[in-house]
């Protein structure tokens, strides 16, 4: 037998390759998914697997009440966790332990314990024995994120843009702090983009890019391109054009979207003050 040439094989290899891609979007969706991936993301899948949010509430929001008890589970958010957690290790305390009572100095019991309950009714789960090393950073940094301890520092044109974020809830299609991965049906990756990582390199190359999604929430490039437009339009979710904002507040939000690159998500930024 002949044996065939490489030019035969790349041929029939390319042709497999393709019908692969197109008869299985999710292996398109997969490669995305990994290489975009971030702690935020692992952290809200994980959070949301292990039940956090059956009693923080929905992202952290809000706790549920506690039966016999005046106080409820502490929310994340809405600077609560200043009365509980003022580091990473504290935050570790609460996940593997499901309390700080080993930590001395802070934790807490040292504002007149207001906030213990006899009742026990409602304690948080130990997770030590459940969850690996990567799984613990990652809630860390997601509840860091959902609980405002990191933001950019306030007077700066990085906060106006997180502030302007918040406004228009943008969080709500981009993930807590723009980290991205929510689920987008019939989406070329299946998920909406984050403002960092892989998928924002991909889809803003640069700061024009960047002030076209949120003004007319297309850009040129992709709008015009045979197969991204068949994507886009077939998507559920679709970048809103925010034509109102100034070119001061897009700034604003090229500057959030710096910080959010430099800080990993804004996970390893600065703690903010009391
Ligand atoms: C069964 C209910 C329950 C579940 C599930 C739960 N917690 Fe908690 N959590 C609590 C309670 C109650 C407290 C208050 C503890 C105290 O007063 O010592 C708390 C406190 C905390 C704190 C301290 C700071 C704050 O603002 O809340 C953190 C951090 C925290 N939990 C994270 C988590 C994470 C992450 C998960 C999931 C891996 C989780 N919790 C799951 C009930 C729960
Ligand atoms: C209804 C959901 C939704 C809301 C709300 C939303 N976006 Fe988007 N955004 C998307 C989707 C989906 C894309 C992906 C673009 C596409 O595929 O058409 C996108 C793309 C983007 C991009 C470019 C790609 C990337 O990696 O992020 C930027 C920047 C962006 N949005 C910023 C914003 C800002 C700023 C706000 C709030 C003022 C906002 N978005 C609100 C859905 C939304």
């Amino acid at each position: 037998m002949k044996k065939p040439s490489f030019r035969a094989v790349l041929v029939v290899g390319g042709m497999v390759a393709l019908l692969l891609v197109a008869s299985s979007p999710w292996i398109v969706a997969a490669y995305w998914r990994v290489r975009s991936d971030n702690p935020i993301r692992r952290g809200m899948v994980r959070a949301g697997e292990l039940g956090c949010f059956s009693c923080h509430g929905e992202l952290g929001r809000a706790g549920i009440p506690i039966p016999g008890s005046e106080e409820g589970v502490p929310e994340w958010s809405g600077s609560v966790w200043m009365m509980y957690v003022k580091s990473d290790e504290d935050i570790r305390g609460y996940i593997m332990d499901g309390s700080l009572e080993d930590a001395s100095g802070h934790g807490h019991d040292e504002d007149n314990g207001s906030h213990t309950h006899d009742a026990d009714a409602i304690t948080m789960p130990a997770y030590g024995d459940v969850i690996d090393r990567r799984d613990l950073e990652d809630l860390v940094a997601t509840f860091k994120v959902l609980s405002g301890m990191v933001a950019p520092a306030r007077g700066t044109p990085a906060r106006e843009g997180f502030d302007l974020a918040r406004e228009w809830q943008c969080f709500s299609c981009h993930g807590p702090g723009g980290s991205g991965g929510l689920p987008n049906r019939g989406s070329f990756t299946g998920f909406v983009p984050g403002w960092y990582g892989a998928d924002f390199d991909d889809l803003v190359r640069d700061r024009d890019e960047f002030d076209s999604w949120i003004r007319d929430g297309a850009i040129p490039r992709l709008a015009d391109h045979p197969i991204a437009k068949f994507f886009l339009r077939r998507q559920l979710l679709q970048m809103p054009a925010y034509r109102e904002l100034t070119a001061g507040q897009l700034d604003s939000l090229w500057a959030y979207a710096q910080w959010l690159k430099e800080t990993d998500g804004g996970h390893t930024g600065e703690i903010a003050s009391w």
